[in-house]
């Protein structure tokens, strides 16, 4: 790529007819709330996917995705934290930035980070005012029920869409007993459906269900009007899955739900392995990556540069 890529149309200046740098999209709308909720009516599933920086974001609007989201999973994908509990406001709005300026037609979600919303309904509001004011995002998402249904209903309240989380909820996976699937006894399960059903009462426009039994999700789906976004949770209205995860850009291993569409860390260090041999061998960068000049004026640089010492 070169260093000065020509600017993208972005964000909700660019026009309907307008297209990123000659990807197919012309004639793609920008996806909406109503067309969200029409699509669960009609039967078309949803397309999510996590997404943390510009070339990604360009690669998802390409690929005709409905849904980005900016997951606080960029914690532990993109910033090396060891759960989603450290990453601040600040570290996800500049994420969130970047994969505005790339995307235009999927809707751009933004998570809120944990301890940005849970204390009040006017720091939830808050918090979800600078990630859509500074941002760009179309919308917010937070995890639990309970309480955070207030929350939900504090920022939607605003006109903010608002997607709920619900099942395994990284946040609080300490209080959850760690990393592991949710529902799966039937009070267990329950919890699960009445915390998703407060939460589209409070308003959220969708709910993602993660680590729930199939059947769990299936019975939700009929008692929702809004669409459910599975991960790891069975067919539902939509999917989402992590960038990373997808891509297979880590060398450990994926949750069992996780489908690896391909396997990129190994080309990616094969590349680097060999632009550092190359560099070390002294065979890069030879005369097809550098820039001539001149004889001529070669040769009065030589004379002036003896002239001057
Ligand atoms: O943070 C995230 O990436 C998420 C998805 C896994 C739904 O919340």
């Amino acid at each position: 790529m070169s260093a000065h890529p020509p600017q993208a149309q972005t964000g909700p200046s660019a026009g309907a007819g307008e297209s990123l740098q000659g990807a197919p999209t012309a004639n793609r709308l920008p996806l909406t709330i109503p067309a969200l909720l029409e699509r669960k009516r009609s039967g078309q599933p949803l397309v999510m996917v996590t997404c943390y920086d510009y070339p990604s974001a360009r690669i998802v609007q390409e690929a005709n995705v409905d849904l980005a989201l900016v997951g606080d999973s960029a914690a532990m994908t993109v910033l090396g934290y060891d759960s989603t509990v450290p990453v601040t406001v600040e570290e996800l709005l500049m994420l969130v930035k970047a994969v505005r300026r790339g995307l235009r037609t999927p809707l751009l979600l933004a998570d809120l980070p944990f301890g940005s919303y849970e204390a009040s309904d006017q720091l939830a509001v808050l918090t979800a005012q600078r990630f859509v004011k500074e941002g760009g995002a179309d919308a917010v998402k937070l995890e639990g029920g309970g309480p955070i249904a207030d929350r939900a209903r504090a920022i939607a309240h605003t006109g903010i869409p608002v997607v709920g989380h619900v099942g395994l909820t990284p946040q609080t996976a300490t209080a959850l007993g760690g990393f592991k699937a949710q529902g799966r006894t039937a009070d267990q399960a329950l919890a699960v459906v009445e915390d998703a059903i407060a939460l589209q009462q409070a308003g959220c426009c969708c709910i993602v269900f993660e680590a729930v039994p199939a059947a769990v999700t299936a019975l939700a789906r009929d008692q929702l009007e809004v669409p459910v976004i599975g991960i790891g949770a069975g067919p539902a209205d939509g999917q989402v899955l992590v960038w990373h995860d997808i891509l297979g850009l880590y060398e450990w291993g994926s949750p069992r739900f996780v489908k690896r569409y391909a396997q990129l860390r190994a080309p990616m260090l094969e590349a680097v392995q060999r632009y550092a041999a190359e560099v070390r061998a002294g065979e890069f960068p030879s005369s097809d990556y550098t820039y001539s000049i001149d004889p001529e004026q070669l040769e009065q640089l030589s004379v002036r540069l003896r002239r001057e010492g």
